[in-house]
């Protein structure tokens, strides 16, 4: 595992570009695994301003994204498939047919995601404060396969903010922990003094308690953190 510690968000944002760039300059079709949430939104910034600028074209990438509400319309301002395209796909030349999202909430469903997932040249990850990966809260097996969750109370709050004036979803469908690993490189992103911990303690050995320590096994991790995010990491590493 490499882990760089940058200055601040935006120089994160910049680092993580840099791999990025680095595996689709080298491979344009390659397939890119993606997450939402707040820590990759730089990055994804990064993309189509370079994009835009007349650099990278993405037409023939394939994108496979973690995780979604299995309780929400596709068409809901806070699904993730709003999330992507609002973000990232609505200013990249990815085709739609390119672009997969899991959707449905059945074990059946996430059985057929699992059959169309290839595996990612490059994995986007961010990290929850318990830990989590995708939506692989605590406890969930280091070897698990695209499965229905229920979100734990810690996630359900960390994402209120997102309905003020709605209940948070209670269920998701996330790619397993070992869906993840299959990757051939793994870039983790985390920013901010809140996730200071997570970082710390998934340095501390593999556990299943943190499901992100299930990357210390993986043979090709980088994890790029701000000094607040960072601010936990013992000297060693
Ligand atoms: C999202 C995902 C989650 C987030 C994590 C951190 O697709 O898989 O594991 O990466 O909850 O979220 P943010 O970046 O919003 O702090």
């Amino acid at each position: 595992m490499k882990i760089f510690i940058e200055k601040d968000y935006d120089a994160l944002s910049k680092k993580a570009f840099e791999i990025m760039k680095e595996t689709v300059s080298k491979n344009p079709q390659a397939v890119l695994g993606l997450a939402t949430g707040s820590s990759p939104i730089g990055l994804y910034q990064e993309m189509i301003r370079d994009h835009k600028n007349g650099g990278l074209s993405y037409k023939d990438v394939t994108t496979f994204n973690l995780d979604e509400y299995a309780d929400l319309p596709k068409d809901h301002p806070e699904s993730y498939y709003s999330f992507m395209h609002t973000q990232l796909f609505d200013g990249l030349d990815i085709p739609e047919e390119s672009i997969h999202i899991p959707e449905g909430e059945t074990e059946e469903d996430a059985r057929r995601y699992d059959e169309l997932l290839k595996p990612a040249d490059l994995q986007i990850l961010g990290i929850g404060h318990n830990g989590h990966i995708g939506f692989n809260e605590p406890g969930t097996p280091f070897d698990s396969h695209t499965h229905i969750v229920e979100l734990t109370e810690r996630t359900r709050e960390a994402n209120k903010r997102f309905f003020p004036d709605e209940e948070v979803p209670r269920f998701a469908i996330t790619q397993g922990i070992g869906n993840i690993l299959k990757a051939d490189r793994i870039l983790l992103v985390a920013s901010g003094v809140d996730k200071a911990q997570a970082i710390a303690d998934m340095l501390k050995g593999e556990n299943p308690e943190v499901p992100a320590s299930a990357l210390l096994s993986h043979p090709d991790v980088i994890v790029i953190v701000d000094e607040g995010a960072g601010s936990l990491i013992p000297e060693k590493n």
